[in-house]
């Protein structure tokens, strides 16, 4: 079965991972709750009717443990950063349409009905096992109490994650070498009753669910390796006070593990946007449930936003726990990469992030972040994080391309004419590329990539300065007034095209730019179909959208930052963290430990930024047969060279003059990027980029006999 194109006829339901209620919220857990928004953002602009939820993770022992290392009561210690939480989101224009909790009524009702109906199924069963437990303190020690040894990697592990190293989830009594983590006492295992979930028995199921299954394609890749080397049952109870009691007899008063109540949070918050606007509005039951709805009995279009530390959670268990249940089959799953600092894992514990806060009260606007958490790299890909990289993008993409169109234009146009420039609609050229525009934008939303969302905007923009460029309306404006306002309005309807278009992904300055274009109501409620049919209303003045970021604010911010990644690293090496980001720490810290034996002086660490293989797909790289090859007038170490890569013959400059006797390269095999972008050098115009190694130069060929125009792949 394969999925009807966004938009359908059913009810979208867009989730992110639910924060756990446990401390500050850094820009790498905003890349979630950035995506999840401006994807929800995006279906509706397609004209999809989505409901956006999330709400905080309040049980577990990521919560306990450090409510009790701080002295207070769990529940007060959630409760109190629910509601921070509560009100961050809403700077960054993460705008859900319920933002609820695990703790609260709706979420516990559900959560015991959906564990009594598993139970009824006969989908649950009692198993004696071993667990950790402190013989000073009396207290039985699961997940984050425990630290040990992961059984599989042998990584320094918690007790139910290995969030160092391999990643897996861990069973209680899996983690070796147990101590507690409160005490540092050792632990003893004992044995007792706990509830186990067989999940295992949906092996075929989730194979199948898998193949259906959309977003990105390491939520498949990765779980389909976990089923072919076996599924594990699933323990769902827990020896701890903290949390939603197992329904039904617990005679050992045990509660749900924090990932069965988490998840089931989508569902409750779902549930209480329906209360809040009527069933009319919204139905949860007939998105989240089988056989509720007539027209779609199969549910709704569920799509989970996560980041990849959390696959296995959201593509294993929560889909059993779903089919067991007769509930909807989530449509897609988009997990992102990490956020990480100088290559290595935010640590909350050792303050080596950037904290969501912190960007706000430097005075930044939430807009440009969001523009460049979800369109640098493919969203599957880590993103190492600094202020260099955020300045490029805002200074050359939006202020340099969106901005600097938009305000040429419309001052342009509010200049020349009082009420706006008229025509009844577009010209054919302008109205093509708009069209052109929002198929590209609908293709993004269908391909779940938010980065191609942004480059439907920045390609459009792009086009608008090169057409108002080519047009040259300040020279026709005296003589042929008629033909500077066609212009000028194709202008101004394209970019109310880039209002419509950019919404998701820069609501607020969007909203500021149709209020400029005097567009009536928000363009929040507008679709599409706003950005096809010309402007209408009466320009007011326009001002800059986006503010450039300055050299010497970089130099400052990137100072601080460091100063912080410094004293982050002269801790004590305990490497524990809270959420999970670490586990790019342990690979990266492998490279700084220098080997004897090997001279790696001048090696460079090898990358943890992990590119996608359909990212590796965007590189059209070729054999290439060097014809000719001749120095450039003026230039050291460049030569023109003539290749041939099959398909066509392209000349391309390389800095190969000083390292290479130019006589003897006409006839070399090359191995060309074909698709890097022109440059013109020395007056040569380069297409295509020579690929060579290190600093001689030392240039790729192939092995065998791979002819000229050869993919390689
Ligand atoms: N509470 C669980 C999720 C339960 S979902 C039913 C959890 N919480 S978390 O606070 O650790 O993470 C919240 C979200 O932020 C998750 O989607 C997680 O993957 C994401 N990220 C946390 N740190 C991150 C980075 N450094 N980079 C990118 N995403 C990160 O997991
Ligand atoms: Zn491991």
């Amino acid at each position: 079965m394969s999925h009807d194109d966004f938009p359908t006829d059913r009810p979208a339901v867009v989730t992110c991972g639910l924060p756990y209620a446990n401390g500050d919220l850094h820009i790498g857990h905003l890349r979630t709750y950035v995506g999840g928004d401006v994807y929800s953002r995006a279906l509706e602009r397609l004209g999809q009717e989505t409901a956006f939820v999330s709400g905080s993770d309040m049980h577990g022992t990521p919560v306990a443990v450090n409510a009790e290392q701080e002295g207070v009561s769990p529940e007060a210690f959630a409760l109190d950063w629910h509601e921070r939480y509560a009100e961050t989101f809403p700077k960054f224009n993460v705008d859900f349409d319920n933002y609820g909790h695990t703790h609260d009524e709706t979420n516990t009702e559900i959560t015991q009905q959906l564990v009594r109906d598993l139970d009824e199924a006969g989908h649950l069963y009692e198993k004696e096992i071993m667990v950790a437990y402190d013989p000073v303190d009396d207290q039985y020690l699961p997940d984050r109490y425990v630290e040990g040894t992961c059984p599989y990697c042998g990584a320094h592990a918690r007790g139910d994650e290995c969030d160092e190293g391999c990643q897996r989830h861990l069973e209680p009594g899996e983690v070796e070498d147990p101590e507690s983590t409160i005490t540092g006492n050792p632990a003893e295992y004992r044995e007792r009753t706990h509830k186990f979930f067989a999940v295992s028995e949906f092996a075929d199921y989730l194979s199948d669910f898998l193949d259906r299954l959309e977003g990105t394609s390491n939520a498949r890749n990765q779980p389909r390796e976990w089923i072919e080397q076996g599924l594990q049952d699933w323990c769902i109870t827990r020896d701890m006070d903290w949390g939603i009691d197992l329904p039904g007899e617990n005679p050992q008063d045990l509660v749900l593990y924090v990932w069965v109540d988490a998840p089931i949070e989508y569902i409750s918050s779902t549930k209480q946007y329906s209360e809040r606007v009527g069933a009319g509005a919204f139905d949860w039951e007939a998105a989240w449930k089988e056989g509720v709805s007539d027209d779609h009995p199969e549910g709704g279009e569920i799509v989970h936003v996560i980041g990849r530390d959390i696959i296995q959670h959201h593509t294993i268990f929560w889909p059993a726990m779903l089919e067991a249940t007769d509930h909807a089959e989530p449509r897609a799953v988009m997990a992102s990469g990490f956020v990480t600092l100088g290559g290595k894992g935010f640590s909350t514990s050792r303050d080596r992030a950037v904290w969501a806060d912190e960007y706000l009260d430097e005075g930044f606007h939430p807009d440009p972040l969001r523009y460049y958490l979800a369109t640098n790299g493919g969203f599957q890909q880590d993103v190492d994080f600094s202020w260099e990289k955020f300045a490029e993008r805002v200074n050359t993409e939006l202020v340099g391309t969106v901005g600097n169109f938009l305000y040429r234009s419309l001052l342009f146009a509010h200049r020349n004419y009082e009420d706006g420039p008229d025509a009844d609609a577009p010209s054919d050229e302008v109205a093509a590329r708009i069209d052109e525009a929002v198929d590209e934008f609908a293709a993004a939303v269908n391909d779940y990539s938010v980065r191609a969302l942004g480059d439907a905007v920045t390609d459009l923009a792009r086009y608008g300065n090169e057409y108002i460029q080519r047009n040259e309306p300040w020279k026709l404006v005296d003589e042929e007034p008629a033909e500077a306002e066609r212009v000028i309005y194709d202008c101004v309807a394209l970019a109310k095209a880039i209002a419509v278009l950019f919404e998701p992904l820069a609501p607020e300055k969007s909203e500021r730019l149709w209020a400029q274009l005097g567009e009536s109501g928000t363009v929040h409620e507008a679709t599409v179909e706003a950005a096809r049919e010309g402007p209408t209303g009466d320009l007011s003045e326009p001002t800059e959208l986006f503010e450039q970021v300055e050299d010497e604010r970089v130099e400052d911010l990137n100072e601080k930052l460091e100063a912080r990644v410094a004293e982050s690293e002269d801790g004590d090496g305990d490497e524990s963290d809270d959420d999970g980001s670490e586990a790019d720490e342990s690979a990266a810290d492998e490279n700084d430990d220098d080997t004897d034996d090997t001279d790696m002086t001048d090696i460079e660490p090898l990358s943890d930024d992990r590119i996608s293989f359909d990212d590796f797909q965007e590189l059209d790289i070729r054999v290439g047969r060097i014809e000719a090859a001749e120095g450039i007038e003026g230039a050291d170490d460049l030569v023109k060279l003539t290749v041939d890569l099959g398909a066509e013959t392209r000349t391309i400059v390389a800095g190969l003059k000083q390292l290479h006797d130019v006589s003897d390269l006409p006839d070399t095999k090359v191995i060309v990027l074909a698709n890097m972008e022109k440059a013109e050098l020395f007056g040569v115009e380069s297409n295509g980029m020579v690929l060579a190694a290190g600093e001689e130069a030392d240039l790729l060929t192939t092995y065998e006999d791979a002819g000229p125009g050869t993919k390689v792949k």
